[in-house]
């Protein structure tokens, strides 16, 4: 459905707002309080967003959510080098308003069909004379939260345009609490996230996940980061967050030309905490599919040649350990083909990862492979096994000796049937390398434009060539998956490889947290299913703090199109029943309902699998211990399943006693309830089978 006109009610409103707005600006000194000029509402009326001028002409907006402010008056604004900010004397608007109700198709997703409705309203806010100054904000209300976002039309005087400042400010309550990571640090997205009043947050990354003292939650993040830079949340003043852009290496946040549009400033708002779990938001505001056909792009399981040199087995260098070798490559292959897997990563395949590979991004080659590795025939060998290579391209953030081999890399996987790349940017945040056509090294953040700019064209160069990117030590995700189908997955948090030797390790809270906060955001590549839980002995600080039941869970719980299986084969061996439902357990949906949780408690997923009829459960929980009774009305109605139920079983704590399992099969229908025991650190999967000849 398309835009619909104005109504007649609507246009009474900005009349009379339109009338306010020139008054007040020209009488700057009269202290008036700011009264709402324009507003938009969510189609079900719950949310409302605001805009006015205050006394200064800087316009300035606030949410509601029924009778609470979620955001209270917070200042909008761009600063520009060496030209007048889009910022205070403005003194004219006009608004224009639509809405819109259409669905969608996703080519793989966590569901395939999403309806985008929504009321909008476009604000054109201006200043005469000279210079004489003129931005929109676009304005999108959804039931499930909100979208603004700074359109600049072409100016009078100019056209290259340097930001230096975005004021968008979010006077949320500071005394909710958050859920967040800091922003900006040396480890990236990869930090442990805090639960904490939001009056403590200084910087934090987005999504930063918050629960006000009445219940409700909310999110902050951004949808469709398109040459731009991230922005972190700072608090410049006691009672607000502030968008702070990451910076170029030249100090300046943003170059572009007029016109421009920033990326969508997002507010996810929901009544419980599995609202924000259940929101399309950050996909609807980003652009449809740019590729076109995209079947090319394939969901599905793989495993890999990986977790052996984090836990020291293996290295990714050459010498007696080294991992990628044409004969290792092969048994991962067998037993992927003999267990259904659709793909085998294979990292340290390509020179360069001799000495300290994270300092020596500029001397990896991405075409040539060691020695002791075959590249054609193990890529011949999978594929005669019904497999495919997964490519990997580990860069240490240097992004110039990536970009220079990129189209030979690309094509040379091309060539050989590989249609994944792992990419990878170890390297401290602020610190990917880029040099110039001077030979100088310039150094840059993640999240910064340049880096925005980079993953696009990886993204532009891999679809030529039918090959699909995740990205590891990414920036944020922002939903463009939609309009770039081929970026499969990414990381950008804390991930399985933290349960290693190497780092600290997750605590069981950090799974449930991470549902809430940066898959917000979009698919993660965690890499779940260690089954060794134990890999330095049980009196070892380098335990994976789960049950394995909450390893299986995790398949269902932390979405992602592609799934690894990330353990050595031979420990799967050792749990082959469990084992069973990673063998299963699909990673492309026809639909998914968050059907349980809070925020770092617990949380639990049911989704039914795309091109089939099987359901299925996901559910972990924190380091508590605690009951879980799941209603069944997701199932069809009407039909009888298979439920095979894996779960933790009475002694379970991920402590001391991880393998105490209980494996099941009921009979269950839609009218039923399933009555769940979580250990502490546990889990619980289930796959539920249509019983044939059930149907009413
Ligand atoms: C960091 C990635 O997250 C990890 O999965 C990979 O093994 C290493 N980089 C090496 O590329
Ligand atoms: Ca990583």
């Amino acid at each position: 459905m398309g835009r619909m006109p104005t109504n007649n009610d609507n246009k009474t409103v900005f009349r009379s707002c339109a009338r306010w707005i020139r008054v007040c600006a020209g009488f700057s000194l009269i202290a008036v309080a700011p009264a709402p000029a324009a507003e938009v509402s969510s189609p079900d009326g719950r949310i409302v967003f605001d805009l006015a001028l205050d006394a200064n002409g800087q316009a300035e907006y606030a949410v509601r959510f029924g009778d609470e402010t979620i955001i209270d008056r917070s200042k909008l604004g761009l600063r520009l080098l060496g030209l007048a900010a889009l910022e205070r004397g403005l003194s004219e608007q006009r608004v224009e308003r639509a809405t819109s109700d259409t669905e969608w198709e996703q080519p793989w997703g966590e569901r395939r069909r999403v309806r985008s409705h929504y009321n909008e309203m476009l604000v054109t806010f201006a200043a005469e004379g000279r210079p004489a100054r003129r931005y929109m904000l676009r304005v999108r209300v959804f039931n499930d939260g909100l979208g603004f976002r700074y359109e600049v039309p072409r100016q009078d005087y100019y056209n290259e345009v340097a930001i230096v400042d975005e004021l968008t400010e979010f006077r949320v309550p500071m005394d909710a609490t958050g859920y967040w990571i800091p922003g900006r640090g040396w480890n990236r997205y990869e930090y442990l996230y805090r639960t904490t009043p939001l009056d403590d947050v200084s910087l934090a990354h987005t999504p930063l996940t918050a629960r006000t003292v009445r219940g409700t939650y909310f999110s902050l993040h951004e949808a469709a980061l398109v040459d731009y830079s991230g922005y972190t949340l700072d608090k410049r003043r006691p009672d607000v967050l502030q968008t702070y852009l990451s910076p170029r290496s030249d100090g300046v946040r943003v170059r572009t030309q007029t016109p421009f549009v920033t990326p969508w400033r997002t507010v996810q708002i929901a009544p419980d905490a599995v609202g924000l779990l259940n929101s399309n938001l950050i996909l609807n505001l980003n652009e449809p599919n740019k590729l076109g056909d995209v079947s090319w792009v394939e969901p599905g399981k793989y495993i890999g040649i990986w977790w052996a040199m984090h836990i020291g087995e293996r290295t990714w260098g050459s010498g007696d350990k080294h991992g990628a070798t044409t004969a290792e490559t092969k048994r991962y292959i067998d037993f992927a083909a003999e267990h259904g897997f659709d793909g085998v990563l294979v990292e340290g395949w390509n020179t360069g990862w001799d000495g300290d590979w994270i300092s020596n991004g500029a001397i990896f080659s991405f075409t040539e492979p060691y020695p002791d590795f075959d590249l054609r025939a193990v890529a011949d060998y999978a594929l005669d096994n019904g497999v495919r290579l997964v490519g990997h391209h580990e860069t240490s953030g240097h992004i110039s000796n990536y970009e220079r081999q990129m189209t030979a890399a690309y094509d040379l996987y091309e060539s050989l049937g590989v249609r994944q790349i792992k990419t990878g940017y170890v390297a401290d945040g602020g610190q990917l390398q880029r040099v110039d056509g001077q030979g100088v090294t310039h150094y840059e953040w993640h999240d910064s434009q340049i880096a925005v700019r980079h993953f696009e064209r990886v993204l532009e160069e891999a679809a030529k060539r039918r090959i699909s990117i995740n990205t590891h030590e990414p920036v944020k995700a922002t939903g463009l998956r939609r309009t770039y189908p081929n970026w499969i997955s990414r990381e950008g948090a804390r991930g399985q490889e933290y349960n290693s030797a190497w780092g600290e390790p997750n605590p069981p809270e950090h799974n449930v947290l991470l549902t809430y906060t940066r898959l917000l955001g979009g698919p993660m590549d965690f890499t779940p299913g260690i089954f060794d839980l134990m890999h330095q002995g049980p009196n070892s600080e380098f335990r994976v703090q789960s049950t394995l039941m909450h390893q299986l869970a995790l398949y269902v719980v932390l979405y992602s199109p592609i799934q690894m299986a990330a353990d050595l084969p031979e420990n799967y061996l050792e749990h082959a029943d469990a084992f069973q439902f990673i063998v299963d357990v699909p990673t492309d949906w026809e639909e998914s309902i968050a059907v349980a949780g809070e925020v770092g408690d617990f949380v639990a997923f049911a989704r039914k699998e795309r091109g089939g009829e099987d359901w299925y459960l996901g559910a972990i929980s924190d380091e508590q211990a605690r009951p879980l009774s799941v209603s069944l009305s997701f199932l069809d109605a009407g039909r009888a399943y298979t439920a095979t139920i894996y779960r933790d079983g009475d002694e379970a704590d991920w402590a001391t006693n991880p393998y105490d399992y209980v494996i099941e099969t009921k009979e269950l229908t839609s009218e039923q309830t399933v009555e769940l025991h979580l250990a502490a650190g546990g889990g619980a999967a289930i796959r539920f089978r249509p019983i044939p000849g059930t149907e009413e």
